[in-house]
């Protein structure tokens, strides 16, 4: 007997709930001899990422969708890292690319990406990005707004497709700057109240093809019920919207979110599990429609968060009534998170031979602490605001001047958002190759680049 869907109702059912695994620590983090050793090289504040274990990562959500669905596609949210070998890696390692800008694309394109490995998202493209990228051949385009297909319809026909992003109306239950699959987000087509259809027949009217849907319902998704929610009201539209307009569907994509673990405390699904939990939810739908579209996830900070350690070096350490502040030399211009957000992370003193550590597979590393008295202190930046990077961690001990501190979890929305704050130039970032060599993929920014782009005006 076929079971009858809808769009409502749906929302708060989670068929998986209870029976999930926890994933165990694989963060990558770096020896304390080979901190200390590359910060001789290269410099503090210093960007670490680890190419075995974003690879890995890549390869498991591929084998996840594998053993779930025939047609799938992995692509890296480049915004999440967008250094150009990363790219490379993450390219050579079985995912495209997503886009979100021509910047974004560009750096794909000097990767190597081939642009029909690339898609192209933005809630407020210009008809040049639309151009561009259309020129360029990118496999698809994601379609935000109605003005944007009356764009796409001024530009000669390619071979790029078209789908629509949608808000499915669902809450992630993340940080507000992080949600963006509610009702009322700035993103996409509301699939509730009718407004993707009616983008999709404005398309039709304006002779553009609809090839799919795709939304992100938010980042840092702790508990994936939201996402698998919006996986299944996905699948419902597009068979409803088929039957009722006779189209033929080819492309669903569920976008990214999947949370990682920033402090020892959190505890995310893991990437099977994840996968899994949406699958179930939004196969059934399509297998009864009939339908047999190519599904795709666009993960970035799941991919690249975990496999990434910043360095810096202590500078002051100044103890201001019963707090110590710590001040290192990066802060909110290397990782505007915890400024924006509220974000944590995990810190640890590294000192040369106190530390003993084990290799336990690809990019994840046991170790044991140093044995002190233990000591709480607040991470400040050098900027000029009240760039409190990490409040009241727990260290070993106080640190003393010319220490390193690691900082895990900073693969993602790091190195991608930093900028030039107070004219601090941006940071190197290495890469661990997967042989175990250390290669510099970006080297730290010159003075010179830095003001390449000033003009003092003839005459001022
Ligand atoms: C459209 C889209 N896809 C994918 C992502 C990647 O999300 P995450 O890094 O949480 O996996 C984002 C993040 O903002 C996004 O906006």
């Amino acid at each position: 007997m076929q079971r009858k869907r809808s769009l409502t109702g749906l929302i708060g059912t989670s068929s998986l709930a209870g029976t999930l695994r926890r994933v165990s620590d694989s963060r990558f983090r770096l020896t304390a001899e080979d901190a200390y050793a590359l910060s001789t090289e290269f410099g503090t504040p210093l960007y670490v990422i680890d190419e075995g274990g974003l690879c890995e990562r890549i390869r498991r959500y591929r084998g996840a969708l594998a053993a779930l669905w025939p047609r799938y596609e992995v692509s890296f949210a480049s915004k999440a890292n967008s250094t150009v070998a990363a790219l490379k890696v993450a390219h050579d390692a079985g995912a495209t690319i997503d886009v979100a800008s021509r910047g974004e694309l560009e750096a794909a394109l000097r990767a190597g990406v081939p642009a029909s490995h690339c898609h192209l998202h933005g809630n407020n493209k210009s008809l040049d990005e639309l151009r561009f990228a259309l020129e360029q051949g990118v496999s698809h385009v994601m379609i935000d707004h109605l003005g944007e297909i009356d764009m796409i319809a001024t530009l000669p026909q390619c071979a790029t497709k078209f789908v629509l992003r949608v808000a499915p109306g669902v809450d992630p239950k993340t940080h507000a700057k992080i949600s963006t699959g509610q009702a009322d987000t700035k993103f996409g087509f509301n699939l509730a109240n009718g407004a993707a259809e009616e983008a999709l027949l404005h398309a039709r009217k304006r002779e553009i093809e609809i090839v799919g849907i795709h939304c992100h319902v938010g980042s840092q998704l702790m508990d994936g019920e939201a996402q698998e929610n919006a996986a299944e009201l996905l699948g419902i539209w597009l068979a409803e919207m088929s039957t009722k307009h006779g189209v033929s569907f080819d492309y669903l994509n569920v976008g990214g979110g999947l949370g990682v673990k920033y402090l020892d405390s959190d505890e995310p699904e893991s990437i099977e599990d994840y996968v899994y939990r949406i699958m179930s939810r939004v196969r059934p739908v399509l297998e009864e429609a009939g339908m047999e579209p190519l599904i795709g996830m666009e993960p970035g900070r799941s991919l690249i968060a975990e496999c990434g350690v910043t360095l810096y070096r202590v500078g002051v350490v100044k103890p201001v009534g019963e707090k110590t502040y710590v001040a290192v030399d990066g802060g909110l211009a290397d990782n505007p998170r915890p400024v924006m957000y509220g974000a944590q992370y995990q810190v640890e003193l590294l000192r040369d031979s106190k530390w003993e550590y084990q290799t336990d597979g690809p990019g994840a590393m046991s170790f044991t602490r140093e044995v002190g008295e233990g000591a709480i202190v607040t991470v400040a930046g050098r900027h000029c605001e009240t760039d409190t990077l990490f409040p009241d961690v727990e260290l070993s001990r106080i640190p003393e001047p010319g220490e390193l501190l690691q900082i895990l979890t900073t693969g993602a929305y790091n190195s991608s958002m930093a900028s030039n704050y107070n004219r601090y130039q941006r940071p190197a970032t290495v890469l661990r190759r997967s042989n175990g060599e250390f290669a510099l993929i970006q080297r730290p920014e010159t003075y010179d680049e830095m003001f390449a782009r000033e003009i003092i005006p003839e005459g001022l």
